[in-house]
């Protein structure tokens, strides 16, 4: 099989969304510190009528419908989410049930988790199925979904929510490059969920910061590394047409963008630096692992970067900034934003770095092409349509006051564990074709409609 790949592409996220200028006033914060040092306009989120399962079925459902899958077809279903309402059954199993209605059973794949890195996980999962000798002729699907909320604190702006669903299998408009996938992945303290009568992380937000870069250090140069040993000439972000990130928040895939950067300085030789780096020649000496906090470093980068991150990056990051971090959802937003900011001529051809970044800590640098042959262009074009459809659908949501916002967290927060529940949330404001749960029974059973 040749050119493995995404083929179809959707997107959910909540109707209802919270603006951050009106958050930082609500939450007694200086003006600007959301919108212009975090990065984010607004911030989605889901009322009790929604979780996982729900979510993420909405995101499946939607992908089987526009592109008229036959589910007999699906061989493999794998999920990524790191947000668990229970310790064994899978989400995967839940999404079974739509499966169920064309008596759809022989699916291989289960939930994959590790932080935001499990959409990841889950869409190789799927590739390298397709690429073995277990493969069977028929296509895969990877949904990635979490609802992100952080406690009352300066980690709550950071949240949001969200699930893409993604269709897998040869002949893919978007092909992943083979061979020189480089991971960086270790044990740190930097975002976990130990406890599990809570909703919510335990979070070092400067820890996961630093995480977060050291790994993108590791992760670019390892890739770099791998590709010169295929294309001797390739000279790391200059050969890259676009550079998507995972984004937490916005300001930090701009600083990570500089970082880049700042590697690919580093790795130049005294002549090309000169040329391609005037004037940051004082930087020569320092190292990566001084440097995560360096305000020089990182001023005199974040400058050198703009043109190249108004051009490869900051075109996809329109969902991360409107929505907030969707975890393992959020690097495949940044995907679907980058999209559908250009048309297919303009696509046709490309080449792009993906970075994967999961607390605890698992990441891993990749890239995808677009491909040039004419029965990719026009998936590619239909792929593009319907994500663009989809993407709209930012502007006609529901702001909501941040008092409703608070509100509707303590109501989650208060009701995690409570059962039986009946939720209260709305479901006059979820968008048409949303799943949304009706009732949780005294044994934990969770049941959905659609709207
Ligand atoms: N106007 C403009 N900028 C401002 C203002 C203002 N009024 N006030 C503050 N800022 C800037 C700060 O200078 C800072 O900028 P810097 O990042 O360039 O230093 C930025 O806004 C954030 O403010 P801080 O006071 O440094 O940070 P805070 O303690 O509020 O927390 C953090 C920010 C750590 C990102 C927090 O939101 C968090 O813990 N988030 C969750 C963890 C996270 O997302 N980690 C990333 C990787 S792991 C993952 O994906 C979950």
């Amino acid at each position: 099989v040749e050119n493995v790949g995404i083929l179809a592409m959707e997107l959910y996220f909540p109707s209802q969304y919270v603006d951050q200028t009106e958050l930082e006033k609500f939450d007694g914060v200086s003006a600007g510190k959301y919108t212009v040092g975090l990065g984010q306009t607004k911030m989605g989120f889901c009322s009790d009528r929604e979780d996982i399962n729900s979510i993420c079925m909405t995101a499946l459902h939607r992908l089987i419908e526009k592109n008229s899958i036959n589910l007999h077809d699906i061989g493999r279903l794998e999920v990524g989410t790191e947000t668990i309402i229970d310790k064994s059954k899978s989400v995967k199993t839940y999404l079974m049930t739509l499966f169920a209605e064309q008596g759809a059973t022989d699916v291989e794949g289960i939930d994959t988790t590790n932080a935001c890195y499990g959409g990841t996980a889950a869409l190789f999962n799927a590739v390298n199925w397709v690429e073995s000798s277990s493969w069977d002729g028929r296509k895969a699907i990877v949904v990635a979904g979490d609802i992100a909320v952080y406690g009352k604190g300066p980690a709550r702006p950071t949240g949001g929510a969200g699930a893409v669903a993604m269709l897998i299998g040869p002949d893919a408009p978007l092909v992943l490059d083979c061979g020189v996938r480089a991971s960086y992945m270790t044990h740190a303290y930097d975002f976990y969920k130990p406890d599990l009568a809570s909703e919510f992380p335990y979070v070092d937000g400067k820890l996961s910061i630093k995480c977060y870069l050291s790994a993108l250090d590791n992760c670019y140069n390892l890739y770099c590394k791998k590709m010169r040993k295929v294309e001797s000439d390739f000279k790391g972000l200059l050969s890259l047409d676009g550079m998507l990130f995972h984004s937490p928040y916005s300001k930090l895939v701009q600083k990570s963008l500089a970082r880049v950067c700042f590697n690919d300085f580093l790795n130049a030789s005294p002549e090309e630096r000169e040329h391609q780096f005037p004037g940051l020649s004082d930087f020569s000496s320092h190292k990566l692992e001084n440097t995560y906090f360096d305000r020089d470093v990182e001023k005199a980068f974040m400058t050198y970067s703009e043109p190249l991150f108004d051009e490869k990056t900051k075109p996809s990051l329109h969902i991360a900034k409107n929505l907030g971090n969707m975890y393992t959802a959020s690097l495949y937003g940044g995907l679907a934003s980058y999209l559908v900011s250009k048309s297919p001529e303009q696509l046709i051809g490309k080449k792009f770095g993906l970075f994967s970044y999961g607390s605890g800590l698992a990441s891993t640098m990749y890239s995808m092409n677009i491909c040039n042959d004419m029965s990719a262009g026009s998936k590619l074009a239909k792929l593009i349509n319907s994500l663009n459809e989809a993407v709209s659908m930012l502007e006609i949501r529901r702001s909501v006051p941040p008092s409703e916002f608070n509100d509707s967290m303590e109501v989650r927060t208060k009701n995690y564990h409570t059962a039986p529940y009946q939720p209260s949330g709305s479901i006059d404001t979820l968008f048409p074709g949303t799943y949304y749960l009706i009732d949780i029974d005294d044994l934990r059973r969770r049941y959905y409609k659609r709207k």
